[in-house]
């Protein structure tokens, strides 16, 4: 039953599937230019913004008047240091789609007052009108956002301890040295996350297949935080064929 308030569709190969949904973001935005769009970092979205990038360079699609926030930032950073997800996001999407520095909402890793921050940016994202659409990838341990499995999930922005598989698998962003990755983080919370009216989670690679599983077929946990979207009613999952490969059809 869990799967009724999910849409999964698998596509041919992961550049479809980046190609596809870039088409459906930029005709979303042409429909409605002040749209707020949540957005992720990782590897999993890097083809999907690079194709809004090139839809943005052909002038065939306007991201000029649409705000962002995205998911989570690494604490203890600076937004300009070269490992922040600031520097990751203006590298693959910013630059290459036209979004100006003042449509951009961002944790910032490097404030004085990490509660005062979370609050900041809670309130940030409620002035704004709330989140229409949420771009999430997802961690293979089901975490979202940096929304790690635990015991218990916070509902709103807060700080996190990472786990040193999440380190490990963002290495890549501080020149594969895990002990440069910054043990604690910021990021929205599942509460947050869930009160965007859309949610597109896209997922590839066969090391993903067994949360997607998790996600769609097993119980709401917060050992697997993925699955707390199989709550919210309005969540597409967007897969490849190797990260769909334990779902059920
Ligand atoms: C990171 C991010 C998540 C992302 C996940 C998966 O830790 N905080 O927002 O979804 O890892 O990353 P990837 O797409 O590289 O597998």
């Amino acid at each position: 039953m869990s799967d009724l308030y999910l849409t999964i569709t698998v596509f041919r190969d992961e550049r479809v599937l980046a190609r596809t949904l870039a088409e459906r973001i930029a005709s979303a935005v042409a429909e409605r230019p002040r749209q707020v769009l949540g957005l992720a970092t990782g590897r999993t979205p890097v083809r999907l913004y690079h194709e809004l990038g090139t839809l943005h360079a052909r002038g065939s699609a306007d991201f000029s008047r649409i705000t962002t926030f995205n998911l989570d930032e690494f604490w203890g950073i600076p937004p300009s240091a070269p490992g922040s997800y600031r520097a990751f996001m203006e590298e693959h999407l910013f630059r290459r789609a036209g979004i100006q520095a003042d449509q951009v909402n961002f944790l910032n890793g490097a404030a004085p007052d990490a509660d005062a921050e979370c609050d900041r940016y809670d309130n940030a994202i409620a002035a704004a009108g709330g989140i229409d659409l949420q771009l999430l990838g997802i961690g293979t341990n089901g975490h979202i956002g940096f929304n790690e499995p635990g015991r218990e999930l916070a509902s709103r922005t807060h700080r996190v301890v990472l786990k040193e598989s999440t380190r490990r698998s963002n290495a890549g962003l501080f020149g594969g040295d895990v002990s440069r990755v910054p043990k604690e983080a910021l990021s929205m919370g599942m509460g947050s996350i869930l009160r965007a009216r859309r949610i597109v989670l896209i997922a590839t690679g066969k090391s993903k297949a067994k949360c997607v599983e998790r996600l769609v077929s097993g119980p709401v946990t917060p050992k697997l935080p993925a699955s707390f979207l199989q709550l919210h009613g309005a969540v597409e999952i967007l897969l490849d064929g190797a990260a769909a490969q334990s779902v059920n059809s």
